[in-house]
């Protein structure tokens, strides 16, 4: 008896998993869902192959929605308005949004495919962000996990973008990596050098862009970027300033104080830079240097876990109790934060115990 309930369960599995699969496979290569119109702020049109991704299908018009996770349905950043169409949101979107933003029609483009015409709101600024094809033309090992790499912009020739934006890097196939994947990395140069793009990037093991970066790419050869995306750039105010990175957190606060040493500042700042051994310091001297060029800059890199041969005799453990000595006003503090969630979340915590307003806690995730 048991037995019998055991096989009509399987068989009704068996069913299901195959109406399921021919319904993916249906959908996959059946159902054809034609050219679609996308209304864009109710004055530019476009029409879209449907069937594909909104983000994607706006990017094949050369419209790039902000997108740091490729497309995969992990970093919420590809938010969109949308006014009409686009079916029902999607158990993978709510995550990311907010009960207001539900209501406001806000999705995540990557997760909504186009199936008829769609009507969405964009910021205008949107329209300023470029596929660029660039050479590179520098790779260096700054760490044995971390690269900076230089990208020579040949078409465009030239990006206008703030210190602390980013952009998108597409890697080709390698190995058992069948496609092109697309990740976003700060830009470490300053927006003044706008014929080049530094980025600086750390193997994350396993990783496919990283591998990519830091295994296959050379210099001379060809990559495309998108850009400039984001929201993680200097206000200008005369507030004090705290810069805290982690790894290649390093690369966009690089870029802020190469700016600011161009524009000239008054402003006191001090920098905490957070590495578990000396082996994962870099940059040392290019950012103490900083402390000769602005009135009031101080470099502090604290390490964690120093080992006892690297004889590290500067600031030891983690930077949150450092904060203090370094905050004469907290309400007049603005902090850029930038580098793992783990650690942004401590600082922020840190910060904001301390008086920092959380509104002027300004930061990039690299999670
Ligand atoms: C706005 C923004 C700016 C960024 N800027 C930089 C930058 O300047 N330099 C830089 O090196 N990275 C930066 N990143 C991270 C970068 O976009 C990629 O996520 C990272 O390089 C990993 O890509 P991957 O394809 O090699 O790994 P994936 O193949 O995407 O991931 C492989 C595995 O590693 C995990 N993983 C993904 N990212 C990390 C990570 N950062 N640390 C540890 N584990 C991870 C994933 O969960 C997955 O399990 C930025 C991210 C964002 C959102
Ligand atoms: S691109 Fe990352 S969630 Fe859509």
């Amino acid at each position: 008896m048991i037995s019998r309930i055991f096989i009509d369960i399987a068989v009704a599995c068996g069913i299901s998993t195959f109406l399921a699969l021919v319904l993916v496979i249906a959908q996959r290569y059946l159902a054809d869902y034609g050219i679609c119109k996308v209304t864009i702020n109710k004055k530019k049109e476009v029409s879209v192959q449907g069937g594909i991704s909104l983000l994607g299908a706006l990017s094949d018009q050369q419209i790039f929605l902000p997108s740091a996770c490729g497309g995969r349905g992990s970093c919420g950043t590809c938010k969109c308005q949308l006014t009409s169409g686009g079916g029902p949101v999607l158990p993978t979107e709510k995550p990311f949004l907010s009960a207001k933003e539900l209501g406001d029609g806000i999705r995540l483009s990557c997760q909504v495919k186009v199936k008829g015409d769609i009507e969405i709101q964009i910021e205008e600024s949107i329209f300023n962000i470029r596929r660029y094809r660039t050479k590179v033309i520098d790779i260096v090992d700054y760490t044995y996990d971390i690269k900076g790499i230089t990208f020579q912009l040949i078409d465009p020739q030239r990006i206008d973008f703030k210190a602390g934006q980013y952009v998108q890097l597409e890697s080709q196939p390698y190995g058992k990596v069948k496609q092109k994947a697309v990740r976003a990395y700060s830009i470490s140069s300053k927006p003044q050098d706008n014929g080049l793009i530094q980025l600086i990037i750390r193997l994350v093991p396993e990783g496919i862009c990283t591998t990519w970066v830091h295994n296959h790419l050379k210099v001379g050869d060809e990559v495309f970027l998108t850009g400039p995306y984001g929201d993680f750039y200097i206000r200008d105010t005369e507030a004090d300033m705290i810069f805290v990175a982690g790894g290649s957190g390093k690369a966009p606060i690089k870029s802020m104080l190469e700016y600011l040493q161009v524009v000239g500042t008054k402003r006191k700042m001090t920098y905490f830079f957070g590495a578990r051994t000396c082996k994962d310091l870099y940059l040392t001297d290019e950012m103490k240097a900083f402390e000769k060029v602005f009135p009031d800059f101080k470099y502090e890199p604290v390490v964690s876990q120093p080992c006892p041969e690297e004889g590290w005799e500067g600031k030891l453990g983690y930077i949150m109790p450092y904060f203090p000595e370094a905050i004469r006003d907290p309400k007049n503090t603005e902090a850029y934060l930038c580098g793992s969630p783990g650690m942004l979340a401590a600082v922020q915590k840190a910060l904001v115990e301390l008086g920092v307003p959380q509104a002027k806690i300004y930061f990039d995730s690299f999670g």
